[in-house]
């Protein structure tokens, strides 16, 4: 069994797992909406992961005997009114999202739940390539957004993301 408040917290962070997916859908609809498909295309993969986080937190609760409360997935909140907004806004998500993990991460060390440390291990690389990636795109932005040809060279390169399933095994 899990301890009580580890469990409370990978509870919660499931959910914000599947806001996440849900942020990310929000952020390739108004991409398709502004005709860069490449952009949309790069959410809508992102959205597939973080639909897989949430997933895998299912998996490791059930394997644990963990229960599991599904609660309302909050309405993405970005307001989206340029091309480098949801860049920016998703880079401080996955900031955010970073700090949850590492509370979690937190709450296992302090009741030397190592099982629970080492499924987080994962997410804490993961959340460090996340980050990365998300700030390579606004850099991205910066230099080539403002040219619509140089724009156009990096939806195509966009559109190229394939959804690959995580590389965790439960
Ligand atoms: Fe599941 Fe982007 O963190």
């Amino acid at each position: 069994m899990l301890d009580k408040k580890v469990a409370e917290l990978l509870n919660v962070q499931i959910n914000k797992e599947f806001y996440s997916a849900y942020l990310y859908l929000h952020f390739s609809n108004y991409y398709e909406e502004q005709g860069l498909k490449g952009f949309a295309n790069w959410y809508n993969v992102q959205a597939q992961e973080e639909r897989d986080h949430a997933l895998l937190m299912i998996t490791y609760m059930q394997n644990n005997g963990a229960k599991i409360t599904f609660e309302s997935i909050e309405k993405p909140q970005a307001v989206l009114s340029n091309n480098m907004d949801p860049l920016k806004a998703g880079l401080e998500h996955e900031c955010y999202v970073t700090s949850l993990i590492n509370t979690i991460y937190e709450a296992a060390y302090n009741v030397k739940d190592f099982r629970t440390m080492q499924f987080l291990d994962w997410f804490v690389k993961e959340q460090g390539e996340e980050e990365t990636n998300a700030g390579d795109l606004i850099k991205k932005m910066e230099l080539f957004g403002s040219d619509p040809k140089s724009l156009y060279m990096l939806d195509q390169e966009l559109a190229g993301r394939v959804y690959t399933a995580p590389s965790l095994v439960l």
